[in-house]
Formats: C-alpha cells, sequence, structure tokens
C-alpha cells in the first residue's frame, strides 16, 4: 500500500487539533475528578464546620460552581477556538488542501475504510458537540437543558475515538504504514526539500 504523506497544512492543523482536545479533555477531567461540584461544596463544608460557620446546600453548590467558573471558562475559550479550526479545515479543501477524504474509494484495504468512516463519524459527533456548547451560551432559554444533555454525551465518542485513532496509527506503522507516525510529526523528505 502506498505511504501516505501529509502536507504542513494537514500537520499544523491535526497537532491544532490534538492540542485543543486535549486541553478540552483536561477540563472535562477536572469537571468531572478534583473539580467535581460534590467534592468542593465537601471541601468547603469541612471548612465552614470546623470554624462553626454554616451555608445551606444550595448555597455551597453555588459556592462551588463560582469556584471553578475560571476553569470553565477557558472550556468555552478552547471550544470556540476548535470551532475556528473546524471552520478552516472545512474551508482548505476549496483552497486545494487537506482535501476531504473518500472511505468509498475502492483502492483502500479495509482498515484504512474504517479509519476513514470513523472520521467522518468523529467529525459529525464533534460538530454536534460544537454547536450544542455555543447554543448553551448563546440559544434560547427554553432549549438550554436539552442542549446541556446533547453536550453531554460528548465524552462518550471523544475518548473512544482518540483510543480507537491511537491503536489504529499504533497498528499501521507496525504493517503496512511503516513511518507514519514520523510522517505526521515532520512530513516527509520531499516536502522538507520543496
Ligand atoms: C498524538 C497522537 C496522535 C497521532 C500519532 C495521530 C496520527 C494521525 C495520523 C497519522 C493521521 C492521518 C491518518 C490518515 O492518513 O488517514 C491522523 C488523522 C486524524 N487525527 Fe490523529 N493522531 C493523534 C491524535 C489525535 C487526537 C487526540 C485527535 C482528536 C481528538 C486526532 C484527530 C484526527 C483526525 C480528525 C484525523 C483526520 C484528519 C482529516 O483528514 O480530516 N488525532 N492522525
Amino acid at each position: 500500500m502506498e505511504n501516505s504523506k501529509y502536507s504542513i497544512v494537514y500537520r499544523i492543523i491535526h497537532f491544532a487539533m490534538v492540542i485543543l482536545f486535549l486541553l478540552l479533555l483536561g477540563t472535562i477531567f477536572l469537571k468531572f475528578t478534583f473539580l467535581n461540584k460534590s467534592n468542593v461544596a465537601a471541601i468547603i463544608q469541612g471548612f465552614l464546620t470546623s470554624n462553626d460557620l454554616k451555608l445551606s446546600q444550595e448555597q455551597l453548590n453555588d459556592l462551588a460552581k463560582l469556584i471553578r467558573q475560571p476553569m470553565m471558562d477557558w472550556h468555552n475559550y478552547i471550544g470556540y477556538g476548535l470551532v475556528g479550526l473546524f471552520a478552516i479545515r472545512f474551508a482548505l479543501p476549496f483552497f486545494g488542501k487537506m482535501k476531504y477524504q473518500n472511505p468509498f474509494d475502492k483502492s483502500l484495504t479495509k482498515r484504512v475504510r474504517f479509519q476513514k468512516i470513523l472520521y467522518i463519524v468523529f467529525y459529525v459527533c464533534t460538530i454536534v458537540s460544537l454547536i450544542s456548547g455555543v447554543l448553551i451560551e448563546f440559544g434560547s432559554i427554553e432549549y438550554k437543558e436539552l442542549m446541556k444533555d446533547i453536550h453531554a454525551l460528548s465524552i462518550y465518542y471523544l475518548i473512544p475515538f482518540v483510543v480507537i485513532h491511537i491503536a489504529g496509527v499504533l497498528m499501521g506503522e507496525f504493517t503496512d504504514q511503516k513511518g507514519i507516525i514520523s510522517r505526521i510529526v515532520n512530513g516527509t523528505e520531499e516536502e522538507k526539500n520543496l
């Protein structure tokens, strides 16, 4: 199978995507672990009790949310960054760069076809996450809870995609796509000499 070559534009967009998604996963991880609302509320509760002070559960929850708000602001900024990056990624084929991949090309092996279908599913799911995220902030209050529910589903495809994607890349590296990791990081000799 012919080895793929990745242009500088492809590599920049890809690694911008990797960085933004990892940062986004970081905020999601913190939201569900160390900065979890109940965790933070329990810490505040402990502190208040030892100082003979008292707040209602509702006030504790509000305070816990306020404490993690700066991190959630960053979650939003990273999300807006991804909206911009996706807009660029989908505009690039019109300028002859980062062409849309066709999973139904007859020359593809089963593994590569699966890989390309996976990208389409990933892009569709990410677009739903980005739109629902933007609508939580700027959409009608009437649909806010629905948008929150849809947005919360993001984690169910994001982590499996990253795991399957990296496993697929490693499989390619050790079988018919030797050097694929080096090519997505460094490009190819031909490109460097252009
Ligand atoms: C650091 C580990 C990673 C490596 C080594 C890696 C490597 C690659 C390679 C070699 C391709 C091109 C595959 C092909 O020829 O079809 C690719 C494409 C892609 N990667 Fe990654 N990847 C990594 C992490 C990620 C992460 C964390 C994400 C997003 C969550 C991601 C999203 C994508 C997407 C969406 C494509 C398809 C781009 C397109 O053609 O539109 N990758 N990756």
